[in-house]
């Protein structure tokens, strides 16, 4: 049995013999010694292993080189080095996969994050995307673990699906119809009944309509699945296909709401501070590193642990959609007409507004409610000024939107006239009405955008560098 170097340097020196198998990440020797840092994915931290080159092959020795995977025999001894308590004296050592140092893309050195998107297949073996991928990793055992402790039941919902949920428009395509020769119709359109599923069908941009009708039934739900959206927004927060967690409860209100996703994101956030520490501190150091360099206004006002206990500690902010216009109106950068996008009752925030809200106004998250309904998706419970809708926007420093949320329209009648005013036809959505139809109550939930999370956690300011293998427009290599 090999072990994991994070319980390696975890235990006491001893007599037994140990195997570890791992990555180098730097090697250097001569006459008198091999020294060779060693990664296996298990922590940020490498193992070093001590080699007498007079017991080993010069050829094998050369062999030793950054990217090489090695099989290591030896014991675990106190280390003469300062760094690390413990080190492997190896007594054998086997070459598993060679590296060719004159074409192996990933060096001992920094490199910039776009060269290593390029390299996206090598880039786990980089500290800071081992780390990022480890947080992501604990993130998602945390959110499990939350909805798990509260009652929650988790559902897979579909991701081949015929409904928009959120009506944007915004779906990519499922279709096995020859795209050259399509069936027509006797309109001379394409002929959806000869297509897979005999009717239109599209990747899925939410699990929330399906979460609802789990909720009317198992009382607390959520969703944790991939969610795709062909936006062509081009931006360090827009990906293709992202992952988001949708829970949905019977008989919470807006308020309920809120409370649910305040205490979620901030239990989730210390359950990775708590688990993640080496890896954030790593990230911390990185990022303080990087802004050596920047001018102070670029600068984080916050270290990273502090942003994120300063998110554990403060009580949200919770406005109105119509106290933020008011608020935006009154501000500096509005007078002095610095925002490009208008500031005006009925048309929705930009990013600039929600960045002036959370970093400028309050310099702490903010949930904004109550939105205007008419640029808010159908299912939105109207509010009694018959003007808004029970929305709610959560909005983060340095990523802006991070979840967005509603209590559901519980009402059929008005149900009805949504789907008149929206063009929705009622016949696609009759299995979603009849919850209002049976047993219909009040009902609320939101949506996390997975990555967005962990942005904030792990400080990355391009979620490119958090999903492995990123999809955005012009872009589905790997
Ligand atoms: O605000 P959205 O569109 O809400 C919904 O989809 C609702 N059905 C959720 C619900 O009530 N159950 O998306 C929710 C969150 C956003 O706040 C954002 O964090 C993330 O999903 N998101 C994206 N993340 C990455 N790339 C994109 N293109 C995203 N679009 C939304
Ligand atoms: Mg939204």
């Amino acid at each position: 049995m090999s072990s994991k170097i994070a319980d390696l340097l975890k235990s006491e020196v001893s007599d037994k013999e140990i195997i570890v198998r791992g990555w180098i990440r730097t090697s250097r020797d001569n006459k008198n010694v091999v020294f060779i840092n060693l990664n296996d994915g298990s922590t940020i931290k490498n193992i070093q292993i001590v080699a007498d080159p007079a017991e080993f092959d010069k050829d094998l020795i050369s062999k030793f080189c950054t990217g090489a995977c090695l099989e290591v025999h030896g014991k675990l001894v106190q280390s003469a080095g300062s760094g690390q308590a413990v080190e492997v004296q190896a007594s054998k050592i086997i070459i598993l996969g060679e590296a060719d140092p004159n074409k192996y893309p990933i060096q001992p050195k920094r490199h910039s994050l776009e060269f290593l998107r390029e390299q996206a297949h090598l880039r786990f073996r980089t500290n800071t995307f081992s780390a990022v991928f480890r947080i992501r990793h604990t993130l998602t055992f945390a959110i499990h673990k939350y909805f798990n402790d509260k009652g929650f039941f988790n559902i897979h919902t579909p991701i081949i699906t015929g409904s928009d949920a959120e009506g944007a428009g915004e779906m990519f395509r499922v279709t096995t119809l020859d795209l050259k020769n399509p069936p027509l119709n006797d309109e001379n359109e394409i002929d959806f009944k000869q297509d897979f599923f005999a009717k239109e069908t599209n990747l899925t941009v939410s699990g929330q309509l399906e979460a609802e009708l789990g909720a009317m039934a198992l009382g607390q739900v959520y969703t944790f699945g991939p969610t795709f959206r062909a936006e062509n927004s081009n931006t360090s927060r827009h990906a293709s296909e992202f992952w988001m967690i949708e829970p949905e409860v019977a008989f919470n209100d807006i308020n309920d709401n809120q409370d649910l996703a305040e205490d979620f994101l901030k239990s989730v956030i210390k359950y990775a501070m708590d688990n993640c520490a080496d890896d954030i501190e790593f990230l911390q150091n990185r990022e303080l590193d990087e802004e050596k360099n920047m001018k102070k206004e670029d600068r984080h006002e916050m270290k990273l642990t502090e942003r994120l206990d300063f998110v554990i500690d403060q009580p949200f902010v919770r406005i109105t959609y119509t106290e933020a216009i008011r608020i935006l109106h009154d501000s500096k950068p509005y007078k002095k007409k610095k925002f490009q996008f208008p500031v005006e009752w009925g048309v929705d925030l930009a990013s600039e507004h929600e960045r002036y809200l959370v970093e400028k106004k309050f310099k702490c998250p903010v949930i904004v409610c109550d939105y205007p309904a008419k640029i808010k998706a159908f299912y939105m419970r109207l509010n009694d000024d018959n003007k808004t809708v029970a929305a709610m926007d959560i909005l983060f420093p340095g990523i802006g939107e991070i979840v967005g949320g509603s209590q559901r329209e519980e009402r059929l009648e008005n149900l009805e006239n949504k789907f008149k005013e929206f063009n929705i036809p009622e016949d696609e959505l009759s299995w979603y009405l009849d919850t209002r139809r049976y047993g219909t109550a009040v009902h609320s939930g939101f949506g996390l955008g997975f990555e967005r999370l962990i942005m904030f956690v792990t400080g990355m300011s391009n979620i490119r560098d958090v999903i492995p293998f990123p999809r955005t427009p012009q872009n589905a290599h790997f």
